[in-house]
């Protein structure tokens, strides 16, 4: 690609000239590049409209797993949560994105108890008490994509497993924190890999966040397991998901052989993960999806 010339209109759509408008900015990245840091290339860089984009089928992704909460218990079928996805995803003018995607059958992911993700509904898997089960939407709307998933307890659970769902999510949290332009991919990864260990708990290493907005799976990829300092250089526009997934006893996971998509913790153990879609601003990170 062409660089921009300085009285080009800029990149990000504004209409402004370059010089007036992403120039400084371009060469920020470039300084950090030229001392040795991995920096992002523009297909990460979101433009304001694509943000604005992403940022309804966010608004559309949350109100679908609203949905989810109130229906969500005992005796439904993960068969029925999909068709709820379904149905209100199209009633909200959306796509979802995971039928189809890659062959994958139904429109959403519902992962149950050591199901670490990618579990597959069918009318035959009915939600009992004591279940813990991650829904993870994934909305394009617009052709922007939004995704994020929740866990849900059903009835009565264990300590063990209220724990680790509480943790996990407060692993989220804490991740988004570090989540600062001009920081790195890595601070996010660290912090939630301590907190998680420190709890007792492991980190799935395999399978990690991702950019996301113009296409389901972008650059970059994220780790859960980083180290401060390193990986990827943090800049306003970029948008992508952290969604770790924690296991109760070790973290090796395995993928099942028959319907190649299902995840499982290789001990049988508790799983739990919850996704949001992030941006980076200059004044800290914006939930997009969550
Ligand atoms: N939503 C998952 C993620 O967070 C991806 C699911 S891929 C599918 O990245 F095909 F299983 F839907
Ligand atoms: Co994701
Ligand atoms: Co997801």
């Amino acid at each position: 690609m062409l660089k921009t010339g300085r009285n080009d209109a800029c990149w990000c759509g504004s209409g402004k000239k370059y010089k007036n408008c992403h120039l400084a900015f371009d060469q920020r990245i470039e300084n950090y590049e030229i001392m040795g840091e991995e920096v992002p290339d523009h297909k990460m860089i979101k433009t304001p409209a694509q943000i604005q984009g992403i940022r309804e089928a966010g608004i559309v992704n949350n109100q679908i797993l609203d949905i989810v909460g109130e229906h969500i218990k005992a005796g439904i079928s993960t068969q029925e949560i999909n068709n709820l996805v379904h149905e209100n995803t199209i009633r909200l003018g959306g796509i979802p994105a995971p039928l189809n995607f890659e062959g994958f059958p139904k429109s959403v992911c519902t992962s149950i108890n050591d199901v670490v993700c990618h579990g597959i509904p069918t009318p035959e898997r009915i939600l009992k008490d004591g279940d813990i089960i991650n829904v993870d939407v994934t909305t394009i709307l617009n052709g922007y994509y939004a995704d994020a998933s929740r866990m849900y307890c059903i009835g009565k659970v264990s300590e063990e497993a209220e724990k680790l769902v509480r943790v996990t999510k407060e692993s989220v949290d804490l991740g988004l924190k570090e989540a600062r332009a001009w920081g790195h991919l890595g601070d996010i990864g660290a912090v939630i890999s301590e907190y998680i260990y420190a709890n007792g708990f492991t980190v799935v290493r395999e399978i990690g966040g991702h950019g996301v907005g113009l296409e389901f799976h972008e650059e970059p990829w994220v780790s859960h397991i980083g180290t401060r300092g390193t990986d990827m250089l943090l800049v306003p526009g970029m948008v992508f998901t952290i969604e770790p997934m924690v296991n109760a006893g070790k973290a090796d996971v395995v993928q099942d052989s028959k319907d190649g998509w299902t995840i499982y913790t290789k001990d049988g153990s508790l799983s739990a993960q919850w996704e949001y879609t992030i941006l980076i601003t200059e004044d800290g990170p914006e939930v997009l999806a969550r």
